[in-house]
């Protein structure tokens, strides 16, 4: 779907659908009125038949609108104007989006971009209708013998209220078609199944994506990885006919000398569990275990069609976790790429295993900051479900950085403790730590274990095991939280 910025009433958009919103009560937005005025009453006329009260998400298709340029005018309900906030908003323009590929309009002006939206500004609106549209199309049918029907919505403009916004509109855009493009790049390798997308694929992609894309892409095989000594990382991959990748991508668009942001992310491309093997029912899920993996690879897309003039590293871990001869055993002992010995009470608690080599080999970059983020623990889901990620660190500054990016970005997370008191659970009687904490606190006990990797830079953790997908009628990965890292490097890059 191609994107543009437009000013100017719709009444005159000679468009094949003008997207007006109507707040509750039949309380008509400022495009709506213009509409209106110009055809003589026609909205108002039609909404006193009860056809739409302004529910939010409730939309009406109108043809023949007499005495304007464009061929349909499509309402879409607002609800309460007092109300109209950022999740409103994006609702709403989720709801259009459906509608107007339901109609078959090739091509549209959505004037819901003028609404006045709490806190934010055109730049804003402008990116979040982006992302949302293309999100509300997307689809994933590659793997169906038959593809679903084309789409018919091709090109959507967005309306600004004056001249004045043009400029924030289009840099809003361009933030938009970069984190829509990343998102779907991170969806389709999360939706890919494990047969598929194993390490060999995630590592192939990662060097298309440094082809297309200008970036450096370093793959580290089974024997350099040995190497280095990454015997916790090796462990989990032991189970497993699939070898083992270690990914390295670069975007150089800093000084030389300027220390770079590390991303981290966890890359299982199936978790059954290993010899701790989970149980049958949904257990297809655990394809979803690599997201971390594809929302930082995706990330380093958008960062470099961005062209950000930041330095940004991007380590993938990655493996199969996968019950067999071979596998980690309960009560085996490793011995990770930082001395530090493991003791594997739960094979199932593996990303950590492979997260806490990574971010030893993170030092040698020495970062700015480092933030790994994994689809780690079960815990996470059942503390803050599907709406927010995750977020420990050992750095408040950082903490509060990636809050903030949340907001903007709409892909928020909210912070636990990471106190000392909760090392206490990861306590060994063989080995200098076990690899689980039991029940309480499993998030907080799992990024303990590895804030004892992270000692040596700022560092923050992203549980997303919530957030990255949804399960149900609706299974699909989110691109979470590819938002999120676009804006918390933005911010970096200096806006
Ligand atoms: N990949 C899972 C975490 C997960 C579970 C993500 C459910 C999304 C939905 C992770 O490797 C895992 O198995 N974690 C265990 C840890 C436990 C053994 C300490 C868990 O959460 O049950
Ligand atoms: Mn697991
Ligand atoms: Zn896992």
């Amino acid at each position: 779907m191609e994107f543009s910025i437009k000013v100017g009433g719709p009444e005159k958009q000679k468009t094949a659908c003008a997207v007006v919103g109507v707040f509750d009560a039949r309380k008509l937005s400022d495009a709506a009125k213009a509409i209106d005025q110009a055809s003589g009453g026609h909205l108002a006329s039609v909404l006193k038949h009860g056809d739409l009260d302004g529910k939010l998400g409730a939309t009406l298709l109108l043809h023949k609108v007499p005495n304007v340029a464009c061929e349909r005018v499509l309402l879409v309900g607002l609800g309460k104007a007092a109300e109209f906030h950022d999740k409103q908003y994006r609702d709403a323009v989720r709801a259009a989006v459906k509608a107007l590929n339901e109609t078959g309009a090739a091509e549209a002006v959505l004037y819901l971009t003028e609404l006045p939206v709490k806190r934010h500004d055109a730049a804003w609106k402008v990116e979040q209708a982006a992302v949302v549209a293309r999100d509300a199309l997307y689809r994933f049918d590659q793997l169906k013998s038959k593809q679903d029907a084309a789409r018919p919505l091709k090109r959507l403009g967005f309306n600004l209220a004056g001249r004045g916004d043009v400029r924030a509109g289009e840099q809003g855009l361009s933030r938009g078609k970069a984190v829509a493009d990343a998102m779907q790049l991170a969806k389709d390798l999360g939706n890919m199944p494990g047969n598929l997308c194993t390490p060999s694929h995630l590592a192939e992609r990662a060097r298309k994506l440094g082809k297309s894309h200008g970036l450096a892409v370093e793959v580290l095989e089974q024997a350099a990885i040995e190497k280095l000594g990454m015997g916790s990382f090796l462990s989990v991959a032991k189970g497993s006919r699939q070898p083992p990748k270690f990914i390295i991508v670069q975007h150089k668009g800093g000084n030389k000398k300027d220390k770079p942001v590390v991303l981290v992310g966890k890359g299982i491309t199936f978790d059954a569990g290993g010899i701790s093997l989970k149980p049958a029912g949904e257990m297809d899920e655990m394809k979803y275990d690599m997201s971390g993996a594809a929302s930082v690879l995706a990330t380093m897309q958008a960062v470099a069609e961005l062209k950000l003039p930041l330095n940004v590293v991007a380590l993938i871990p990655t493996c199969e976790n996968l019950p067999d001869g071979a596998a980690n055993k309960p009560g085996d002992i490793v011995t990770s790429m930082s001395g530090q010995t493991i003791e594997v009470l739960n094979t199932d608690a593996e990303g950590r295993l492979i997260l806490c080599d990574a971010l030893t080999y993170a030092e040698r970059f020495e970062p700015a900051a480092v933030v790994d983020v994994a689809t780690l623990t079960g815990a996470c889901v059942i503390a803050l479900g599907h709406v927010a990620t995750g977020l420990l660190a050992n750095n408040d500054a950082l903490a509060h950085e990636l809050a903030r990016a949340g907001e903007a970005a709409y892909d928020r997370v909210w912070q636990m403790p990471l106190w000392d008191d909760y090392q206490e659970q990861l306590k060994s009687n063989f080995a200098d730590m076990a690899n689980i904490g039991g029940r309480p606190a499993g998030t907080i006990t799992a990024a303990a274990f590895l804030s004892r990797f992270a000692e040596k830079y700022h560092w923050a953790h992203l549980d997303i095991a919530g957030t990255a997908w949804r399960s149900g009628k609706d299974k699909g990965s989110t691109g979470r939280p590819v938002p999120l890292l676009v804006h918390f490097l933005l911010g970096r890059a200096g806006g």
